[in-house]
């Protein structure tokens, strides 16, 4: 059996992680994996059934109905809820907030975990997330921890949905950020955090390709 190779890239929300995975993974020429997608097709699913995101019961019965999947287009991740690509439906802050309920939910985790681990085993990955060095990959290769500032997080997140045409405050996504981080970082299972071997690099006063090739340069 071959062995595959794995770039572990973990960080809040608007570190640049995907941004910067998709790069990395372009130029090793690996699989770029986005696992916040995979959590964020799980809230969709469950917001359209109308959950609360803290009912624990209802989504550990209901996830088990959500089946997720990624394909890749022209080198794009694509996520599939239940056959339907739901790629476009999926960044919204809605979405962002469900997301950061669910995703602390042990059933949600454990199949999503699953998907990961398998994806990794079957090919070189750049893969992003929250605890992908502490707990999905916890063996891989590199390791590192992106992040930035409080505030130049929710600027990128306002300049992003600006551009995609959404209209959104900055002191709110601010708002929205620093809830996130808290509910990322103090969950019971699998919170954020930097693993011990992990890398870390404050994106907040670099351009992307200044972190890209510090990356690189651990790889
Ligand atoms: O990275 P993102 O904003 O797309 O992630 C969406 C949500 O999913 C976020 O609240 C954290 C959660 N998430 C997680 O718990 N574990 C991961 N590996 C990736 C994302």
């Amino acid at each position: 059996m071959s062995h595959t190779i794995a770039v572990a890239i973990d960080g809040p929300a608007g570190a640049g992680k995907s941004t910067i995975a998709k790069k990395i993974a372009a130029k090793l020429n690996y699989i770029y994996v986005d696992t916040g997608a995979m959590y964020r097709a799980m809230a969709l699913f469950l917001l359209r059934r109308n959950v609360h995101p803290e009912d624990t019961e209802r989504i550990s019965t209901l996830c088990e109905e959500a089946d997720i999947t990624i394909r890749y287009e022209n080198g794009e991740q694509v996520v599939l809820l239940n056959g339907e690509n739901v790629n476009a439906l999926i960044r919204t802050e809605e979405v962002s907030n469900m997301a950061s309920g669910s995703s602390a939910n042990p059933k949600v985790r454990e199949k999503l975990v699953k998907l990961q681990q398998a994806l990794a085993g079957r090919e070189n990955v750049v893969m992003d997330g929250r605890d992908i060095g502490t707990c999905v990959l916890p063996d891989a290769e590199v390791k590192v921890y992106l992040t930035a500032g409080v505030s130049v997080r929710a600027r990128r997140r306002f300049d992003e949905l600006t551009a995609r045409g959404e209209k959104c405050s900055l002191p709110e996504i601010e708002a929205d950020i620093r809830q996130r981080d808290h509910k990322d970082m103090t969950r019971e299972i699998s919170p954020l955090r930097q693993a011990e071997d992990a890398v870390l690099i404050d994106t907040s006063d670099m351009t992307i390709d200044e972190a890209v090739n510090a990356v690189i340069d651990l790889c």
